[in-house]
C-alpha cells in the first residue's frame, strides 16, 4: 500500500509514513478489518440461527456485525421471501428515552420510499432478553462501499462521482422530510452491481441505517455516552457531531464530503493515531488538499471542500444541493475537457496543414528542378551548338555588274519562271469563283 500523501510504499503495519510522516495507522485498517471480519464470522454456534422472531422471521445466516448490532439474512415465514434483519444491541434499547427517539426516527425512515434508500419493512421492540429489538429491511445483494474502497484503494473519479450522486439522491430524499441520517459512512452504503435480470444497466447504491444512529446519539441527554458506548466511526463525524451539539441535515453533508474525499483519495480527510486526535482535526484543521497525482478536477475539489466546511452555514444546504453542485462540477469538467480537446484538435490540424504546405512546396521545387533539367542542354548538345555557331559562314559570290535594259530583258528571258518575291498581304482579295454573268447572253 502507498502513502496517500507522498506515495511512499508503506511498511506493513506502519503507523506513520516513512516518507512524509503522515499518520497511516488507519490505512492498515484493511488488515485489521480482515481480522475483525474473521472474528465476526458467523460462529457455528450462533444460537439465533434457525430461530424465528415473533413467529414471523426465521434467521438463516449472519451477514455482519456493526456497532449497533448484528445483521442477519432472514426468511419471512408467511410470505416466503428473504429480508435483512438487524438485531440491535441490548444496551442500546435499554433506555426508554433512547428507544423513544429511535422509534420516532425509525418510523420516519420507514416512510422513505426511494430507489437509493433501503426499504424498512418492520420494526420489533425488545420485550425481554429472548425478544430483542430489531429492524426488518429489504435484503440488498451487493458489496459495501467500505469493501470496495479497501479492495481498490481508491475509486476512479467518474465512478466515484456517479456513486456519490446516487448516494446524495437517497440522502437528499430523507433530508426533504427532515430526516438526518447521522451515520453516513462507507459501511452504510451498499453498492449493487449491474444486473440485467433486475433491469439495472449500471451499478447502483442503497443507503442503509437511516436514523438508526439516533439510538446512540449523544445529543438529547448523552445517555449512551454516559454508558461508555462509543459512537460510530469518527472519520466522517461533523464538527458539531464531535461536540455533541444538535444536528441538522448539514451534518450529513459534512459526512458525505468526508466519505467522498476518501473515495477519491483512498483515505479520509483527517487521520490521527487516536480518536481524540481525529476529533481535534475535524474541529480545527483544514482538510488536506488532494495530492496532485490524483488529478481531482478543481471544480470537484471545491465542492468537497465546501461540504467539509467547519460551520454548517458554509456548507451546501442539504444532500440535494450537494448533488446539484457535483453535477455542475461535472459539467464544468466536461466543458474544460471539450475545450482542451478542441484546442488539441486545432493544434493537430495546424501542424498537419503546415506539413502539407511544406510537402507541396517541396514538390513544386522538385518539379521546377526537373523542368530546368529538361530545358538546359546537356554538355554535348551545348558543345555541338557552340561548334555550329563557331563554324565559318559559307562563301558568297561577288555581286554581278549592273544590268542594262537589254541584259535585263535577256535575263528575263533566261529566267521566265523566276518570281519576284511577293510581300505577304495582310488581307485577302476576295476571289469570285462564280463566272461573271455574260452581258450578252439572254436572260432566262
Ligand atoms: N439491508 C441489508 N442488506 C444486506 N446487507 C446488509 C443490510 N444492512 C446491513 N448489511 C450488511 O451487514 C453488515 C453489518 O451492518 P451493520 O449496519 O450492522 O454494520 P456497520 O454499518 O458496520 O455499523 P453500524 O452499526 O454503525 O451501522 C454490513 O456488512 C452491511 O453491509
Ligand atoms: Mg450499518
Amino acid at each position: 500500500m502507498n502513502c496517500p500523501q507522498c506515495q511512499q510504499v508503506l511498511r506493513e503495519n506502519a503507523r506513520f509514513c516513512d516518507g512524509c510522516g503522515l499518520s497511516v495507522g488507519t490505512l492498515n485498517a484493511a488488515t485489521e478489518r480482515a481480522q475483525e471480519l474473521f472474528e465476526t464470522l458467523p460462529p457455528p454456534d450462533d444460537p439465533l440461527i434457525g430461530h424465528t422472531l415473533d413467529a414471523k422471521y426465521q434467521l438463516i445466516e449472519r451477514l455482519g456485525k456493526g456497532g449497533m448490532g448484528v445483521v442477519y439474512r432472514a426468511r419471512r415465514v408467511l410470505i416466503g421471501d428473504e429480508v435483512a434483519l438487524k438485531i440491535l444491541r441490548g444496551e442500546l434499547v435499554a433506555e426508554d428515552e433512547a428507544v423513544g427517539r429511535f422509534r420516532r426516527e425509525a418510523r420516519a425512515a420507514a416512510m422513505l420510499r426511494h430507489p437509493n434508500v433501503v426499504l424498512i419493512y418492520d420494526y420489533g421492540e425488545a420485550r425481554g432478553d429472548d425478544a430483542p429489538a430489531y429492524i426488518v429491511m429489504e435484503l440488498v445483494k451487493g458489496e459495501s462501499l467500505r469493501d470496495i474502497i479497501e479492495g481498490e484503494d481508491k475509486i476512479e473519479i467518474a465512478r466515484a462521482v456517479s456513486l456519490m450522486r446516487e448516494i446524495c439522491a437517497g440522502v437528499g430524499a430523507a433530508h426533504r422530510r427532515g430526516i438526518v441520517h447521522r451515520d453516513i459512512k462507507p459501511d452504510n452504503i451498499i453498492v449493487l452491481p449491474p444486473d440485467e435480470d433486475e433491469d439495472r444497466e449500471r451499478e447502483s447504491v442503497k443507503v442503509v441505517d437511516f436514523g438508526i444512529a439516533k439510538l446512540r446519539d449523544p445529543s438529547g441527554g448523552g445517555t449512551l455516552t454516559q454508558k461508555g458506548f462509543q459512537p460510530g466511526t469518527v472519520y466522517y463525524m461533523s464538527p458539531e457531531q464531535c461536540r455533541g451539539d444538535d444536528l441538522d441535515v448539514r451534518s450529513d453533508v459534512y459526512s458525505l464530503g468526508a466519505m467522498f474525499y476518501e473515495m477519491l483519495a483512498g483515505a479520509p480527510p483527517f487521520m490521527a493515531e487516536t480518536r481524540t486526535g481525529v476529533i481535534s482535526k475535524h474541529l480545527f484543521d483544514p482538510p488536506r488538499a488532494f495530492a496532485e497525482d490524483l488529478r481531482v478536477p478543481p471544480a470537484l475539489e471545491k465542492v468537497i471542500m465546501r461540504a467539509l466546511a467547519k460551520t454548517p452555514e458554509a456548507r451546501q444546504v442539504d444532500a440535494t444541493s450537494l448533488a446539484r453542485e457535483l453535477l455542475e462540477a461535472e459539467r464544468q469538467e466536461r466543458e474544460r475537457h471539450e475545450a482542451e480537446r478542441q484546442r488539441e484538435e486545432a493544434k493537430t490540424l495546424r501542424l498537419e496543414k503546415s506539413a502539407e504546405e511544406e510537402r507541396l512546396k517541396q514538390a513544386a521545387e522538385e518539379e521546377r528542378r526537373l523542368r530546368e533539367a529538361r530545358t538546359v542542354p546537356s554538355d554535348d548538345t551545348a558543345k555541338r551548338r557552340q561548334e555550329r555557331a563557331d563554324a565559318p559562314l559559307p562563301r558568297t559570290e561577288p555581286a554581278p555588274p549592273p544590268k542594262t535594259d537589254s541584259s535585263r530583258a535577256k535575263a528575263t528571258e533566261e529566267q521566265p519562271t523566276q518570281q519576284v518575291p511577293t510581300q505577304k498581304l495582310d488581307f485577302q482579295i476576295p476571289t469570285n469563283k462564280a463566272p461573271s454573268p455574260d452581258p450578252i447572253s439572254p436572260v432566262m
